[in-house]
């Protein structure tokens, strides 16, 4: 399974933004191909996703740099390398860039080759990328947040809660699952078409929110659920995305539609009333990336009845993952490929995360293409959840499509995983 050949070129993401597109083809003529996804609202731990920075030059956002750099380095160095040895190609990668955060060659120069290799391994081998990496253990799909509303920095900060999703508790698959989240989404569509509200969306394929306060996407949210038909709580659960790392200063979380300024322990009690008020099932970066002790402080509040996701907090990286359960911050970790940088390193942190009880939702970026790669790590790990964004637009219903592809590959075999999934907190 020898690389032969590695080809990169500078393609966009469903904002246009460039990206890193990388071809690999083996001695035998097998062929990987995969693009890279990219953030807006970044975890600070991130690695790092070099742009060129020439503000002359699509915003200063070009990756040429990075395509120079697989061309001129990263491919002389894997030719001949073989593509089935993962983690010993990415292993090599990741000595050849040398630096602790991959800011010599850029994680989108790496990532890029190291999924294009897995591609073209899984093609050599005859099966599916999940398959290759997850072997025949893997044959759990993911539950989709269904996305509602979008916000905070995905849509001008017009709330600033960053998204709010649901989770049709009740499917017995995912088509019967989608089925209740398109009903549910466009419910909500109608309902804010009524209230004279805008129906356009966010970057991640939510609906745009103009509210007063951020509670009144959670009063919406479970009026669209009663009146698709369907009971809060007990066959729908809303997932939050706070993102919280950015409205926290000096401090503080700073709540703009609702000029809040409120202590990490002010910030934890308004979450748990919302937790007690609403059928919550799961809230990612509800503190800051570097308010640890806010983040044990929310866990012991709340972290036995709601999944608490770690996507700021984590950045995907094992070391910091660890962090956190030594701390007792936090239940469960986002998994974004590109926060890290290799596919080696994000199956590390899946596993990390999994030995602690730790559960891993695995992720797409709001700077997302056609690339399905993170569809198929949710399935190799047997993750379970999926955060693909809203009901619309390519580069989110691309993941819902691969999913129902898998499903079918996967036949009677297919494990669906909720509501188990969900059940300690659920006591
Ligand atoms: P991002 O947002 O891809 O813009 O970082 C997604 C998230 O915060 O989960
Ligand atoms: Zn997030």
């Amino acid at each position: 399974m020898k690389i032969k050949q590695v080809k990169a070129r500078q393609v966009y993401d469903c904002r246009c933004t460039p990206t890193v597109e990388v071809d690999v083809t083996l001695d035998s003529g097998a062929f990987g191909r995969a693009i890279v996804a990219s953030g807006a609202s970044t975890g600070k731990f991130e690695a790092l996703e070099l742009r060129d920075g020439d503000p002359s030059r699509f915003r200063g956002k070009t990756v040429y740099q990075a395509i120079k750099n697989i061309e001129q380095e990263i491919a002389p160095a894997v030719i001949g390398f073989d593509a089935s040895r993962q983690a010993d190609l990415d292993q090599l990668l990741i000595e050849l860039d040398g630096t602790p955060n991959k800011t010599r060659l850029g994680a989108n120069a790496l990532l890029g080759v190291s999924m294009a290799a897995a591609y073209a391994a899984a093609q050599e081998a005859g099966v599916p990328l999940y398959r290759h990496l997850g072997g025949a253990e893997a044959r759990t799909l993911p539950a989709s947040w269904v996305q509602l509303f979008n916000g905070g920095v995905h849509t001008e900060r017009s709330i600033d809660i960053q998204d709010f999703s649901i989770i049709p508790m009740n499917a017995r698959n995912h088509d019967e699952y989608l089925e209740i989240g398109y009903e549910i989404f466009q419910t909500t569509k109608d309902m804010l078409r009524e209230l004279g509200k805008p129906v356009g969306s966010g970057d991640e394929g939510g609906f745009w929110p103009i509210f007063d306060y951020n509670e009144e996407a959670l009063e919406l949210i479970m009026q669209a659920i009663r009146r698709a038909g369907f009971k809060p709580r007990e066959e729908i659960m809303i997932t939050m995305d706070v993102a919280a790392s950015s409205f926290f200063a000096d401090g503080k979380y700073h709540l703009e539609l609702e000029d809040k300024h409120l202590s990490a322990q002010e910030w934890a009690q308004m979450l748990e009333s919302w937790v007690d008020k609403y059928p919550i099932i799961s809230i990612e970066d509800g503190m800051a990336e570097e308010d640890w002790q806010g983040w044990e402080l929310l866990t012991a509040r709340i972290g036995d009845r709601c999944q608490l996701v770690g996507d700021d907090l984590f950045t995907t990286n094992v070391e910091r993952i660890q962090e956190g359960i030594r701390r007792g911050a936090a239940n469960a970790s986002l998994i974004k490929l590109n926060q890290i940088g290799t596919v080696t390193e994000t199956l590390a942190a899946v596993k990390v995360s999994q030995n602690a009880n730790y559960l891993p939702v695995v992720s797409a970026r709001s700077g997302d293409t056609e690339d399905n790669t993170c569809v198929h790590i949710a399935v190799a790990t047997n993750s379970g959840q999926l955060k693909p964004g809203g009901l619309t637009r390519t580069c989110r219903i691309n993941k819902y499509n691969e999913v129902v592809r898998i499903g079918q590959e996967l036949g009677d075999k297919a494990i669906w995983p909720i509501p188990d999934l969900f059940a300690r907190f659920l006591k």
